[in-house]
């Protein structure tokens, strides 16, 4: 997504080799139009795919999250994420563990707003080891519901995310894809690939 990747490269801020600060955009200060924008695209993405809700997490998820929901024309659920809960019997609990962060919490959500028949997209704002959208997706077969897809705004696609979402047989549909932020530098899947053809190419 081309409008993307001109915010990142514009705004995003490299902070280390493996953690880009989003946060004129995304993660505090939250662009509007922008989302509206990641909420058309995954309308593209997913239109036939008879998603009845979208799930993320508190509380960056939600931005992105809900402007797909308003083009998808279906509801939102956000999980709450909780330092740690005693058992209650009306809500679906699961642990996850952040990397980034290095913290586990339980995310929870209310048994009533997921129901067997829902097909649910879930969406989130980064993807780095897949922890919370695997998370999610386990919420959601507790509920004996079906995972539709899920939609990723930026990948860090040298973390091992979408490779495990991949492999537990997910679709996944992530709008830019970071693979590198070596030397403070912001590099893009489809760059990185396009450089190794003309490398290739020249070393022919
Ligand atoms: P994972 O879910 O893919 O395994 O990711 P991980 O546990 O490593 O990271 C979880 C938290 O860290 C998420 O925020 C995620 O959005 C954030 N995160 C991961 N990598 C980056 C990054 O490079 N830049 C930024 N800005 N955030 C990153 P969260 O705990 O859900 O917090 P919140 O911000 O949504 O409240």
């Amino acid at each position: 997504m081309q409008l993307l990747k001109e915010k990142v490269l514009e705004e995003g801020i490299v902070l280390s080799n493996q953690v880009l600060k989003v946060d004129a955009f995304l993660n505090h200060q939250v662009d509007p139009a922008l989302m509206s924008s990641i909420g058309k695209e995954f309308l593209s993405h997913f239109s036939g795919e008879k998603i009845t809700k979208v799930l993320t997490i508190e509380a960056s998820g939600i931005a992105p999250a809900l402007m797909t929901a308003a083009h998808l024309e279906v509801p939102l659920i956000y999980a709450r994420k909780q330092k740690s809960l005693t058992l209650k019997d009306d809500i679906y609990v699961k642990k996850v563990y952040s990397f980034t962060k290095q913290v586990s919490s339980d995310l929870t959500v209310a048994k009533k707003f997921i129901s067997p028949d829902d097909r649910i997209l879930i969406v989130d704002d980064f993807l780095a080891h897949g922890e919370a959208a695997l998370g999610l997706a386990d919420i959601i077969l507790q509920a004996g519901a079906e995972v539709a897809g899920i939609g990723i705004v930026i990948e860090k696609a040298f973390q091992n995310g979408g490779e495990r979402l991949k492999d537990a047989g997910y679709r996944v549909e992530s709008l830019v894809r970071i693979v590198s932020l070596e030397n403070q530098r912001v590099e893009f899947a489809e760059d990185h690939e396009e450089k190794e053809k003309i490398n290739h190419a020249t070393s022919i």
